[in-house]
């Protein structure tokens, strides 16, 4: 293992900011970042674990040690028709999506094309196309960051939510993921899940009668292919604002006002529920257009609404297609994107009421 100084982070997240660690290391084995939390005690000062860097955001150099973890490795159990991969946390996510949908186990399609790393994917619970990884997840295998005691927590003791887990609450900082457990099932076309926007449209326009679970993978990925920013391209970090969820009232008193609305029928978040307008009729509503308990409202919505779909200013703006992006131009500041991010928090709780509230890991 290599201790750098005064690395550059401008590559080694997905934002693109240019950057400073005053110091950085790579962790290529599990052994290895075992190694490093065993000299965790003579280390003082911050520390940041990274993966691919895929949902930071840097608003100044760092001043401590930031350690990536690029541990490799899949391992197959399979039990009672089942299947059980464990992955070590530095694979890279859609790379492993793709050897699980080669092999034909169903579970994980689509999660597809999700930049970042498997460790990193529980954090947050990605979520995409009506599926959140909590719904896949066995197990995950953490080390206390003090002692390197190993622990695995099941997906219960997880206390996975809507973009939110026991790593961003309680455990935050507390530990690192080394590995994590999905359960997976053979393909079988019962188990999977289109009903999310239009991704059975894009399959019949694609020409697919019955789809499997490649064809699935397929879809999202040109789905998101057409919407989202390629962090390659342009850079980002994905969704910069989670969805707000409102009051059955509060829903209620702005479909009045904006009966065009989009909301999703259930609360809990998962984006699985198939999203209504104003005038949709699916179950979980008493006749369609009335929301019953807490809603969830799309945030871009809320922002193309006030305005900000498209803009820039120097190298910070709002993606063209999907306004839940903040989007790095080249040389945008940490901070001017954070002032952008508040511009538009402002206007959207002035014209709607509604607090939106940040996805991002933001790292000042
Ligand atoms: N919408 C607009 N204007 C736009 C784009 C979208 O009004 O320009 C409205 C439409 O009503 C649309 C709705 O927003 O139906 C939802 O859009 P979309 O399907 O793109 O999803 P989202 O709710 O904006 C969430 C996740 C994404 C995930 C997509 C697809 C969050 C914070 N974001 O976005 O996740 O890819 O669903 O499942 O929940 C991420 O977390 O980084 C991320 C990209």
């Amino acid at each position: 293992m290599h201790l750098d100084q005064k690395v550059s982070l401008k590559t080694l997240h997905t934002f693109g900011m240019e950057v400073e660690a005053r110091y950085f290391v790579e962790a290529k084995t599990l052994q290895e970042v075992l190694t490093l939390l065993n000299y965790r005690h003579m280390i003082h000062m911050p520390i940041l674990f990274i993966g691919r860097g895929s949902n930071l955001l840097f608003t100044r150099d760092f001043p401590g040690i930031v350690i990536r973890i690029n541990s490799k490795g899949i391992s197959v159990r399979e039990e009672a028709g089942e299947v059980f991969v464990t992955a070590e946390a530095g694979e890279d996510w859609d790379p492993f999506v793709q050897y699980c949908v080669d092999r034909g186990w169903a579970g994980l399609e689509n999660l597809s094309l999700i930049p970042g790393t498997v460790g990193a994917a529980p954090i947050q619970n990605i979520g995409a196309y009506g599926v959140e990884v909590k719904d896949v997840i066995d197990s995950v295998q953490v080390a206390e960051i003090s002692s390197g005691k190993q622990k695995r927590l099941t997906n219960a003791e997880c206390r996975f939510g809507y973009r939110d887990s026991i790593f961003k609450q309680a455990l935050r900082d507390k530990v690192i993921i080394l590995n994590v457990t999905f359960r997976l099932v053979p393909q079988d076309p019962s188990v999977l899940r289109l009903g999310y926007g239009n991704l059975e449209g894009e399959l019949s326009q694609a020409g697919v009668v019955s789809p499997g679970i490649a064809d699935v993978r397929e879809a999202v990925c040109n789905i998101r292919r057409r919407k989202l920013p390629d962090p390659a391209v342009i850079s980002n970090a994905g969704s910069f604002f989670k969805n707000p969820v409102v009051t059955e009232d509060q829903a209620t008193a702005l479909l009045e006002r904006y009966p065009a609305m989009p909301f999703y029928p259930r609360a809990t978040g998962q984006d699985r529920s198939q999203k209504l307008t104003g005038g949709s009729s699916l179950p979980g509503f008493s006749d369609g257009t009335t929301p019953r308990g807490p809603v969830k409202i799309p945030a871009a919505w809320l922002i193309e609404q006030c305005g900000w779909k498209g803009f820039r200013e120097v190298d910070a703006g709002v993606h063209v297609t999907q306004p839940l992006v903040l989007v790095n131009y080249g040389n945008a500041t940490g901070s001017q994107i954070l002032g952008l991010a508040s511009r538009i928090v402002d206007s959207v709780r002035e014209k709607f009421g509604i607090s939106l509230e940040t996805e991002v890991n933001v790292i000042g």
